[in-house]
């Protein structure tokens, strides 16, 4: 699948994800074998603003290319100028959000409110389109408002018309939750109507669900966003599939625990020590998800006020799973919980609130 000139092969996607899709996280994946990633979705209005805080989800550095930028808009000026200004950077790829259900972007009109104006996501594309100078375009949609308002074909033709180099479809719509399946039959009625490239995404976790995408589907490359939470190893058994015709299988212990350290240095060096722990938390806690623990691990975690107690703990914690110190778990509940919920620890109103606040 190539994206302008660069061709990612069977590479993956890596979903735009806010607070997640950092420096640190990206280029882990992309050194476990990841394809394109991308930086967290930003305003258009902030690009063109030149502000501070918008430059700063945005940048990544030439050698975790290629990279996508995502940004938010509704205002075909507006986009235009910030992709004129994005170009600077050279990215790789630059996407239209479609698909954000966050009230604190759908009540500007913004992300998944588009959805239901397949008109003007064309008139968005074009504009993005003119100011790109060559740098591919896309869009990102869900297939429409709701169940009864699926309108996924007309907003993908109408980014294909106007000159979106690929879209990314995330197979549910607007309302749904995480609890609810993606559709995935519509990925492939996509894929059957447009011939620009299509990108599928919604609830791959495990390789074998990537592959039964691409068969299912047909569709061209596949976006991972909670499949790669803690799980970078996700990219390199699915590249193992393409090249060698077999899956490893999950990492050992000591390679989940040294990735998560590197994954915490990372951190630090780019965040610094204070503002870099609640990233470090979060992140951690999805490393070990997998394993026998789990509950003692988040009964722990959050109490730890720098990153060296948590590289300890760390430590403490991968021996104890080593010599099987842990009672079995349920970790198939965990599983569940953390499918509906990617901060499956927290109660829902705070986690709402978290995830408003990074809108902010
Ligand atoms: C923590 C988090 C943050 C997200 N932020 C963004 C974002 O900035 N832009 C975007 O288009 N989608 C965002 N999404 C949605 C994902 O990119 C993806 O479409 C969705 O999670 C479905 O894929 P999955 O089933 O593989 O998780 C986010 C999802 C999560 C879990």
């Amino acid at each position: 699948m190539k994206v302008g000139n660069i061709d990612l092969g069977e590479k993956l996607f890596v979903a735009p994800m806010a607070d997640v899709s950092d420096h640190p996280f990206r280029i882990i994946a992309k050194e476990f074998g990841a394809g394109l990633t991308f930086t967290q979705m930003v305003s258009a209005r902030g690009v063109i603003e030149n502000d501070f805080g918008t430059l700063r989800r945005l940048v990544f550095s030439r050698n975790e290319q290629p990279v996508g930028v995502q940004i938010l808009g509704n205002n075909p000026v507006i986009l235009k100028n910030a992709v004129k200004e994005l170009v600077k950077y050279s990215p790789d790829l630059i996407d239209l959000n479609c698909g954000c259900p966050v009230s604190k972007v759908t009540k500007h009109d913004m992300g998944a409110s588009l959805l239901d104006d397949p008109k003007l996501i064309g008139k968005l594309v074009k504009s993005m389109v003119e100011g790109a100078n060559g740098v591919p375009i896309s869009i990102k949609i869900r297939l429409g408002k709701d169940k009864k308002n699926i309108n996924v074909l007309d907003n993908a033709k109408a980014a294909e018309d106007n000159g979106a180099s690929l879209i990314i479809v995330h197979a549910r719509t607007k309302i749904d939750r995480y609890s609810e399946n993606p559709d995935w039959e519509w990925l492939k009625k996509v894929k059957d109507n447009i011939s620009i490239p299509v990108i599928g995404n919604g609830s791959v976790f495990e390789p074998e669900d990537i592959v039964k995408m691409k068969i299912d589907t047909g569709c061209d490359s596949v976006m991972v966003a909670r499949g790669a939470l803690g799980n970078p190893f996700l990219f390199e058994r699915y590249n193992s599939i393409v090249e060698k015709g077999f899956d490893p299988g999950e990492p050992d212990i000591i390679k989940v625990r040294d990735t998560a350290i590197r994954h915490i240095k990372l951190l630090v060096r780019d965040f610094g020590e204070n503002n870099a722990l609640d990233r470090i938390k979060k992140n951690v806690v999805w490393y070990f998800r997998k394993y026998n623990g789990i509950n003692n691990f988040l009964d722990n975690i959050f109490s730890f006020k720098d990153s060296a107690s948590v590289i300890n703990f760390i430590y403490e914690h991968s021996e104890k799973i080593i010599n099987n110190y842990f009672p079995e778990e349920d970790l198939i509940n965990v599983h569940k919980k953390f499918e509906n919920k990617v901060l499956f620890w927290l109660a829902e109103e705070k986690e709402f609130e978290l995830i408003n606040k990074s809108f902010e």
